[in-house]
């Protein structure tokens, strides 16, 4: 079996940070998303995997490179413009040739895995096998009627009036039967060819499409709150380690991960959290519920329930919370006194002040 990860897409609900890195390597508890989506497909044993990739490719094989740091073999497929995710299949048709592959959205974040649909879809090899998730308002996402022994009698895209409350995750095994379908689906209302219609036409015509039901914490990671949601979810897992410098005057509370490198000095850490390599906090308080990227400077400041990609500073500002700073941003204080802001923000950023 092979797999197909997209990590393309033009990311817009991620703005402003999607203007200047692919949504795909935004870090959730330090570690960016696609590297969670990577381990997942390698703890199905499933090694060859083809990484559809758009205008930001060069940033994503920068990061990942042959994917053998993740003991995993990539290709690079270029997708010439995000024309949906059954085009991905086209794009990926040699590389695909007639395997077996289980196609896996970039920015979704399972943490349980989906071993228990790659066993499903192994042993009886229906031509598609989808992953469910039950939700409390499936209006927003592609839906799946099912029959009484998990086979998908239906599939709607955002149905106004849901008859079921089965979401599919962004996870697919397919066989080779999914082509002609892909080959033979017209693009939708967006314009986009919909991997929905693409398994709706293999129902039409005969072939079996099966579901499993994920139990398990599911996002996909492609706006704010959801990667602050996933963050707060990984950062839950992890386990304690102190590799840097913590003086005597700080103090860490809870599950705390202190990278090498990084220094830790008058301030109080409380887990969940991780402090990244490099990076200096001092007088501050974080977290709980916060990652500090690689090379951050946190100085006299107080950050919950946040993430700082890397390489960001923080000097002087108490109580922020629930805040994504881009790489290399600078928040501080200002000296024109209390009360008074100063903003140099970006296009399609977010700014929330109590005046
Ligand atoms: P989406 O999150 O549905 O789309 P998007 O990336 O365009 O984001 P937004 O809605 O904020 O503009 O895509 C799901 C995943 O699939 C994501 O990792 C991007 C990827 N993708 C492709 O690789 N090619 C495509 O043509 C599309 C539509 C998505």
């Amino acid at each position: 079996m092979k797999a197909l990860v997209l990590a393309g897409g033009s990311g817009t609900r991620l703005r402003p940070f999607s203007y200047s890195m692919p949504k795909q390597l935004i870090p959730i508890a330090n570690t960016p998303v696609l590297v969670h989506v990577l381990d997942n497909i390698r703890d199905l044993g499933v090694t060859d995997i083809g990484v559809i990739v758009g205008n930001r490719g060069p940033d994503i094989e920068a990061a990942l490179g042959d994917g053998s740091r993740h003991g995993v073999k990539l290709t690079y497929l270029l997708q010439d413009a995000p024309r949906g995710l059954a085009h991905t299949v086209a794009v990926a048709r040699d590389f695909l040739g007639d395997d077996d592959f289980v196609m896996y959205l970039g920015d979704n974040v399972l943490p349980e895995g989906v071993a228990a649909t790659a066993e499903a879809f192994t042993v009886r090899r229906p031509a598609a096998q989808i992953v469910v998730h039950k939700v409390p308002d499936p209006r927003q996402f592609g839906v799946a009627e099912l029959g009484p022994d998990g086979e998908v009698v239906r599939l709607v895209e955002k149905p106004a009036e849901p008859r079921s409350d089965m979401a599919l995750v962004g996870v697919y095994f397919f066989t080779s039967a999914i082509h002609r379908a892909v080959d033979s689906i017209r693009p939708s209302a967006r314009g986009e060819l919909e991997i929905t219609d693409a398994i709706q036409w293999l129902l039409a015509s005969g072939a079996e499409v099966r579901a499993t039901q994920y139990d398990g914490y599911w996002k996909d990671a492609g706006n704010v709150e959801d990667v602050l949601d996933c963050n707060r979810y990984l950062l839950e897992r992890l386990a304690p380690a102190v590799a840097g410098h913590v003086d005597a005057a700080s103090e860490l509370v809870g599950t705390v991960v202190v990278e090498a490198g990084a220094r830790v000095t008058r301030s109080r850490i409380e887990g969940p959290a991780i402090i990244g390599a490099g990076a200096v906090v001092e007088d501050s308080h974080i977290g709980p519920h916060t990652s500090i990227g690689r090379g951050c400077l946190v100085s006299d400041s107080g950050l919950e329930n946040s993430i700082a990609l890397d390489e960001a500073s923080v000097s002087g500002v108490r109580g922020l919370r629930s805040s994504l700073i881009g790489r290399a941003a600078s928040v501080g204080a200002t000296e024109q006194g209390a009360g008074r802001y100063r903003l140099v923000v970006g296009d399609h950023t977010r700014v929330e002040v109590t005046v």
